[in-house]
């Protein structure tokens, strides 16, 4: 049996899912003709009480397009140390938009409004002119931490006393709003844009959502199809998010009681120096100094264990709906009964 956490976006459709997709009533989305693609964009539209939303093929195009939205090239985005635009797309954000970002030190990838503050740039012609915020809900590489609201509306304030856009990164909003109790319409009234993922915590294939006003979203058209983001029949997929909404929300809950629970095994073992709190359902670990991580990771695929490396010594392991309560079961066995202290 394979137990694979090295994300959830390992998941695979269900037959459920794939039963829904091949159900869609489809069109060119490019003519904007496809009715499951149109049924998707407006329901997640209304959750966010935003006038618009728009398909995507991934999470870094949604963010990427969101960028370009919110800024002209030279401009400054303010975002943490951690965050998924500056350190896992690819430099997109100076390759499409030419900005650049300035890094504020978070904790587990979350700032507070001083940060911001002190971090805008003064108005004077030699500086980069401060254009948006970006905030990360959950944190991918802060260990699925989430935010607390009231520092995000404390942020909002700022951004508006100083002209700035704010943006969220929500691939994982979902799996935020399951444990901190909160809901879309409460991001929806503090975010210009957000991007939501379908294909993480939700198991669907593929596919991302952007919300926005009017006025952002159809430029936001303009600039998915510069980036090479229009589809034609999509609404495949967009079935698919419309499934994953309709059923695999409120379960996220049990991926996060799973991940807590691998996080307080994980903190009985020798070989680990420290557990992050565990809030959703990613678990990011040290290993002490003299632990070797590759021999460690060779281990744990011995037992059909695959998890992977966040550098320094840490490692990540991420729950989904495809790790069973049986894989869980062999989980706690394989970690409570191998022998890591010898590597
Ligand atoms: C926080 C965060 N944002 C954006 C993305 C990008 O999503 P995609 O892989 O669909 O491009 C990821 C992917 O893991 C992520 O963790």
């Amino acid at each position: 049996m394979l137990i694979d956490l090295r994300s959830d976006t390992v998941t695979k459709p269900s037959k459920d899912m794939l039963e829904a997709m091949m159900q869609a009533h489809v069109g060119d989305d490019v003519f904007r003709e496809d009715e499951t693609v149109n049924e998707l964009e407006s329901r997640v539209a209304k959750m966010f009480n935003k006038e618009s939303a728009l398909f995507f093929p991934s999470g870094t195009m949604a963010n990427q397009v969101a960028l370009k939205l919110h800024t002209n090239p030279g401009d400054q985005v303010i975002c943490d140390k951690y965050a998924h635009i500056f350190n896992y797309e690819s430099g997109g954000a100076s390759f499409n938009s030419g900005v650049s970002c300035n890094l504020l030190d978070g904790e587990r990838g979350m700032f507070n409004a001083n940060q911001v503050k002190e971090a805008i740039n003064p108005e004077a012609y030699y500086y980069s002119k401060t254009s948006l915020v970006e905030i990360e809900n959950t944190t991918n590489k802060g260990g699925g931490a989430c935010w607390d609201f009231n520092e995000i509306r404390k942020i909002k304030t700022v951004c508006n006393e100083n002209n700035l856009g704010l943006h969220l990164d929500g691939a994982r909003l979902w799996n935020a709003l399951v444990e901190k109790n909160e809901t879309t319409l409460q991001y929806g009234d503090v975010f210009d844009t957000i991007s939501v993922c379908l294909s993480k915590g939700l198991g669907s294939p593929v596919g991302s959502i952007l919300v926005g006003n009017k006025d952002l979203m159809s430029e936001a058209i303009r600039i998915r199809k510069i980036f090479g983001g229009n589809m034609r029949q999509a609404g495949y997929l967009a079935a698919a998010g419309l499934y994953a909404l309709d059923f695999n929300v409120p379960r996220l809950s049990d991926d996060h009681k799973k991940a807590k629970g691998l996080g307080m095994v994980l903190t009985t073992l020798d070989v680990v120096k420290r557990v992050e709190p565990v809030e959703t359902n990613i678990v990011i670990f040290e290993l002490h100094d003299q632990v070797n991580e590759q021999l460690f990771l060779n281990k744990l695929k011995e037992h059909h264990v695959h998890i992977i490396s966040m550098g320094s010594n840490k490692l990540r392991m991420v729950t989904h709906m495809d790790y069973t309560n049986l894989m869980h079961e062999k989980m706690y066995d394989i970690l409570k009964n191998t022998t890591f202290n010898a590597i």
